[in-house]
This record gives C-alpha cells, structure tokens and sequence, in this order.
C-alpha cells in the first residue's frame, strides 16, 4: 500500500466514523445555541428514528440557564419531555407520551403536539368561505378535529436551531399545501419554540396564504404537575366570565354562556375534581371539561388566561396566549390503553390540556371571531406555558 493508498483510507476511515458518530451518538452538541454571542441556554440535536415513509426525525434538547429542560421533536413539531422544578427544587416531567417516536407514530390522542391548519372541530367536516364550500374529512364522530387525518401533528416540520437572548430556541417550518386535508391555499408556517429564563416555554406561530382560508393554530400538551396520578386535585383559574356550550358532538351551538352558577365558573381557582361529577348537561356531552373558554382580555394582546396549582409538588403552570379561547380538556378520553413513557399506564383523568386558540367550530360562527387568513395578511399567535412554584 501507497503512502498516498494509506491516507487515502485514513480519510475514508474518518469520514466512517464521523457519520457513524452524528447517526448513533447520543446528544450531538453541534448547535448549541450558548456558542452563539448574546444567546443564552443551550440546544442539542440527536437521531430521534424513521416516520414510516423513511423520513428521518430528530429530538432537539433545550436547556434553560436555570435546568429547566425541554425535548422537542420534529414530526408534528412533539414536546416530547418538560422538566421543570417542584417545590423543593426537583426537576420532574410535567408532560404524557411516550418514550420512543414509535410510540407516537402507531397511535397518538395528539401527545405534545402541534395542531393544525384547524385546531378542534368543524362541525361535518364542511365550511363556506367566499360562496364556496370546502369540504374536510370526517375523523371525530360526524366532525373534522384537529386539521384532518394527516393534520400537523403527524407531519415532518424543517428544524433550525435559533440563537435568542431569551433563551434556547428551535424554528420549525412546514408548508402545507393547497387543498392539502381540504383546506385552501398554499399555507406557510413557522413555529418557534424558545424556553426561556423564567422556565417558560413558548411558542410564536406565523403563517401566510396564498388564497384566502381559515387558520387555528395551537398546542396540545397533556400536563400533570405531578408526574403521576390523576388530574383531579390540581386546582385551576380560568380568566373567563364566559363559556362556548355544545351540542351532543362537541360542536358550539353558537351561545356564550355566562359560567355564572356553572361548574365552569374557575374565575376562583378551583381543583378539578370539586365539580367535574356533577348532574350537569355540558360535563355529560364532555365526559368532564371539554371545552371553550372565552377569555376575559382584548383580542391580540398577550395575557395570563389560566393558573393551575399542584398542591403536592408546588408547581404551578400559567397559559398566557394572544388568542380569544382556551380549551380546556381533562383527558376524558384516556381509558387505561395507552402505556406511555417509564411504563406508566395512562388512565381517565391523568392528565389536563390548555389549548389556546380561536373558538372551535368558527368557520360556521359568524359570531365568533374571524379565523379567515388572506393572502398579504399574517397570522401571529403567542402562547407560553410558564411554570413555577408556590410554597
Ligand atoms: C378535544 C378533545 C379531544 C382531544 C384529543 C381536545 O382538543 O377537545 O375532545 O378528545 O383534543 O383528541
């Protein structure tokens, strides 16, 4: 062998091992955002599998100055893990899912993750925009819920790891396209993670069309502040005189409903369980809390919407958004069939989900405020789910 053949091989050998350490390695620290001058806090990046058309996914770790930690995955854009301090400064997970993407990719109730072009339901899948009717598929009893069959939640978003004065941050880009899942135009979405120093983490959407069409975008998070058992004995405030009832399906009929004398009255903070039993029409149709809440604050403008408090472990969760509505959903449909992350069973009522948004069914509503997007506008939403604790 040459010297020249030698090296040669050496190159190659190399080159060998540097695909075979960014393909196995654990967290790769190529990226981390605490290089960059000005950020703060640190992103890591590692293989996270295969979608099941071969589409390589990865898991992007962010870590705050003060420990708080977030994973977040590619494919439908998944907070995969939050951990963030209880009262005695442990850190613990606050989120369900599961432990590997494949978990994710069989079956999902939308774990951690981006929902979209329409979050919630669009009564039988059908709308009118500008004399037309478009029309959606069924996935949710007679209704359309959470962008379709294939919505954003199960597509594979272009990741870049962002180097911000608030923290660690990762944007994600999906373009989704015209009459993709029935929806109109050509539709551009960008979503920025950053979790900030404040344990915060926050999501900043925008989107642009190339035809007018209807947009709701939001977040799908289930949260126990404990990090095991059920929901019941969080307690919650909810910033909002009024609610959105629904029918049998889970569609408004239109009224905004004073929570007055209601067990939808959490303008006192309140345990979930206090009320969620009782003998009343709306809890029947939700099997429990599975609704809108019309917030109390200007339209557009970034506010607390809701507080929940963990007695056990102290943590406290904010939801501040610049939208109109916030569903509020106890997991009603978790039966005991999903196993999730370090093997724990998934049970009614293990978990809770605050999902800022417009209010659902609002393409239908001429009352509720507009979802439509036009070409030349852009849609902007913020939201963070900020955490701390209480003694
Ligand atoms: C809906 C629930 C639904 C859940 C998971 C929530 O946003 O309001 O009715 O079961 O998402 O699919």
């Amino acid at each position: 062998m040459t010297i020249q053949h030698s090296y040669q091989c050496l190159v190659l050998l190399s080159a060998l091992c540097a695909a075979c350490l960014m393909g196995c390695a654990t967290d790769n620290p190529a990226g981390t955002a605490a290089d960059l001058p000005g950020a703060r806090g640190q992103i890591t990046r590692r293989a996270f599998g295969k979608t099941k058309e071969g589409t390589p996914v990865d898991l992007f770790t962010l870590r705050n100055t003060k420990g708080a930690e977030a994973r977040i995955c590619n494919y439908g854009g998944l907070v995969i893990s939050l951990k963030v301090p209880d009262r005695n400064g442990k850190f613990g997970d606050v989120v369900l899912g599961y432990d590997m993407l494949d978990g994710y990719l069989k079956s999902s109730p939308y774990f951690g993750a981006i929902i979209g072009r329409y979050g919630n339901r669009i009564a039988k899948g059908k709308f009118t925009l500008n004399g037309k009717e478009y029309t959606l598929a069924i996935n949710n009893g007679p209704n359309a819920l959470h962008g379709g069959i294939k919505g954003f939640d199960k597509v594979v978003w272009t990741p870049k790891i962002l180097a911000t004065p608030d923290g660690p941050a990762l944007e994600l880009r999906y373009l989704s396209k015209d009459a993709e899942e029935g929806f109109p135009g050509n539709l551009s979405v960008i979503a920025v993670y950053t979790l900030t120093e404040d344990n915060g983490l926050k999501l900043d959407y925008t989107a642009t069309t190339d035809k007018d069409t209807v947009v709701n975008l939001t977040q799908h998070s289930y949260f126990n502040l404990a990090g095991k058992g059920d929901n019941l004995h969080h307690e919650v405030m909810i910033k909002a005189d009024k609610f959105t009832p629904v029918d049998s399906t889970l569609i408004p009929t239109g009224e905004l409903r004073p929570v007055e004398g209601t067990p939808f009255d959490f303008r006192k903070s309140t345990a979930i369980g206090a009320r969620i039993n009782q003998d009343d029409e709306q809890l029947k149709f939700g099997k429990g809390y599975d609704h809108n809440w019309v917030i109390n604050k200007p339209a557009g403008k970034l506010g607390i919407m809701a507080r929940v408090y963990e007695p056990t472990s102290g943590r406290v969760l904010e939801v501040l958004s610049t939208e109109p509505g916030l569903q509020f959903y106890t997991g009603n449909f978790l039966d005991g069939t999903i196993t999730g992350k370090g093997g724990w069973v998934y049970q009614f009522r293990n978990a809770f989900c605050m999902e800022p948004q417009h209010y659902p069914d609002s393409p239908n509503h001429p009352n509720f405020p507009s979802v439509v997007l036009k070409p030349g506008q852009v849609y902007k939403h913020t939201l963070i789910y900020r955490f701390s604790v209480q003694p």
